[in-house]
Order: structure tokens, then sequence, then C-alpha cells
């Protein structure tokens, strides 16, 4: 059984905790596609480099979920030969026997626009920064400075920009617990499942 639910979304919109729960809940595969960029921002050197030879060991590291890292990111993945050499991974993963879930920004619209379920899971500016200030402390405001600037960066890139799929059902988690995005995320997957 191939199946594949796409879930992109701005940072720290609640991709992460929604995807890791519909993976759970219906035995599919998971995987983090930021950390992929996450890992070629930290590693140094030609982002290209780096993200044709990624290693298990890169995708590990410690350091991976820090706002320095979400930065170095969100800028090696302007670069179109990096996203080239990512491509074949993902969509590898997307239609791996036993269904997939995969998060990121182009997951609906590049890497698997053939996906069954399409999500895309947002949330006002202010409520993410909080989300993400509460996880790695420091001064709000810059936290909120930081989301605002890579929403920026990852909307406006020419190659695979931050976008709902056309097909995509818009989740706004703003106002909702994670166990309400949750039960509306289960429930559409559900729907398109029959
Ligand atoms: O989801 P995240 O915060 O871990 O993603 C970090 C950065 O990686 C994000 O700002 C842009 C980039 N990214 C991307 O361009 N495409 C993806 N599918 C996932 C992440």
């Amino acid at each position: 059984m191939r199946f594949t639910v796409a879930i992109d979304g701005p940072a720290a919109a609640g991709k992460g905790t929604i995807s890791r729960a519909v993976a759970d809940r219906f035995g599919f595969a998971h995987l983090d596609t930021g950390a992929l960029y996450r890992a070629v921002g930290v590693k140094g050197g030609d982002p290209v480099d780096a993200a044709r030879g990624l290693t298990p060991e890169d995708l590990a590291r410690a350091d991976l979920r820090t706002l320095e890292a979400g930065q170095a990111a969100s800028r090696v993945a302007v670069i179109p030969e990096v996203r080239q050499a990512l491509l074949d991974f993902q969509r590898g993963f997307a239609r791996r026997e036993g269904g997939a879930v995969l998060d990121g920004r182009d997951i609906g619209t590049v890497i698997c626009p053939e996906a069954e379920v399409k999500l895309f899971v947002t949330a006002s500016p202010e409520v993410r920064a909080h989300r993400r200030w509460l996880e790695v402390g420091g001064d709000e405001r810059q936290v909120l400075a930081e989301v605002r600037e890579r929403d920026a960066r990852d909307m406006n890139r020419a190659d695979a920009p931050l976008r709902p799929a056309a097909d995509a059902m818009v989740l706004d988690t703003s106002e909702m617990t994670i166990e309400e995005a949750v039960a509306a995320a289960v429930a559409q997957i559900e729907r398109l499942r029959g």
C-alpha cells in the first residue's frame, strides 16, 4: 500500500507535531524534510556538496533544532541545486510501501504533487513565534523577527516557494489545541482514505 500525506506550512505552525501524531495513528513512516535543509545549513562548506553528500550522522546532529540552524536551512534552501540534490530521497520516501507522512514547505506542490492527502498547516506569526520561544527561550521579539524573516525568505524564493497546493486543506492552528489540530488532520485523512 502506498499512501502519501503531504504536510506543508511555515515555521512553528505545528507541522511536526501533527505529522508525528498522524504517522503514529496510521502506522506511516515520517520524514521531517526541514531536517535535511537544517543538516545542510549547519554542515558548512559548499551547500551543494553538503546536500549531495548528506549522511545519517549529519541528520543525527544535536544542534539541528536551534534558531541558527533554522536560519541557515532557510538560506541554503533558496539554492536550486541543493533542492535538486534532496529531491530523489524525498520522492522515494513518499512512495515507500506502507504509507508516509512528509512535512516541509513544498511537499504538496513539488515533491509529491500526487500525494493522496495535502494539508497546509499555518498560524499567525505571533502565535508561531510564541510557540517557538517556549521551546528555545531568549528574547520573544527576536524570535518573532526571525520567524518573519524566515517566512519572507521561504515564501518569496523563486524555486519551490512556500504556498498551499491548490488542492490542500488549510488548517489554521492559531486558536486550536494540539489535540484539535491532530483530530482535524486525522479526520481529513480518514475522509480521503475511504
Ligand atoms: O521546517 P523547518 O523549520 O525545520 O525548516 C527549516 C528551513 O528549511 C525552512 O525555513 C525552509 C527550508 N525547507 C524547505 O525549503 N523545504 C522543505 N521542504 C523543508 C524545509
